[in-house]
């Protein structure tokens, strides 16, 4: 089984009860509103967000812009996003199965990502492949973990980066093309240690705007 295949997999089993875990659910909250916020969308804004899984930030920006894809590699995370449309009557969302490195993308004003950059193999070719799909004075927003011990995720398949380095990260946007590259911290989370101690993991917002034609 390959890197891709083996997220599927891993995803489609956590999926019904991927939104029972609180702490999950806040965390995804947290970062959601801080992408929201950052991006400030209008209401006119076609949008795309990869790693969609369950909808927890779908559910916070689809209704503040015109139209959002929602894609994610997991048939099952997007079983349970459709169904948390469905009930909101949220009719703007459209869910896409598909790995973002190959699918064939549109064209977006804003594209944004929680907690999925990591999962990625290349993510420079991953951020030249987002720019040439923004629209010219389009943005991007993608949060994910600062570089951490390996100790977020333990042992897992599937998982390429033990979070980014800032400086790093936001170069790589630059090579992409894109510009007003910056970085804030959306949420961290706390976990307890078994020794008493509290383990911290920092998650970066990252933004960067194409630049406008011309
Ligand atoms: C850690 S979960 C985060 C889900 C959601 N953004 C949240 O914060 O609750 C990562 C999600 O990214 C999806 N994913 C991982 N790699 C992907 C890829 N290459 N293309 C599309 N989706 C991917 C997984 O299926 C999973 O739903």
């Amino acid at each position: 089984m390959n890197h891709d295949q083996a997220n599927v997999q891993r995803f489609d089993t956590l999926a019904p009860q991927w939104d029972q875990d609180a702490a999950h659910v806040r965390m995804a909250q947290k970062v959601a509103r801080a992408i929201r916020d950052a991006l400030a969308p209008q209401g006119h804004e076609v949008v795309l967000e990869f790693g969609a899984g369950t909808g927890l930030a779908t559910l916070i920006m689809a209704p503040r812009v015109r139209h959002l894809t929602a894609l994610d590699g997991s048939a099952g995370m997007l079983d349970v996003l459709r169904g948390k449309c469905a009930r909101k009557g949220l009719d703007n969302v459209d869910a896409v199965q598909g790995n973002v490195v190959d699918v064939p993308l549109g064209h977006y004003d804003l594209i944004y990502s929680a907690l999925t950059l990591h999962h990625v193999q290349d993510v420079p070719a991953l951020l030249r492949k987002l720019a040439a799909h923004l629209n010219p004075g389009g943005r991007v927003a993608l949060a994910d973990l600062d570089t951490e011990d390996g100790s977020f995720h333990g042992a897992i398949e599937g998982v390429a980066h033990h979070g980014f380095d800032r400086g790093v990260l936001g170069q790589w946007l630059r090579d992409a093309g894109l510009v007003n590259v910056s970085f804030s911290t959306a949420w961290t989370v706390e976990r307890s240690n078994a020794d008493g101690s509290v383990a911290r993991y920092p998650i970066f917002l990252a933004v960067a705007d194409k630049p406008q034609a011309g």
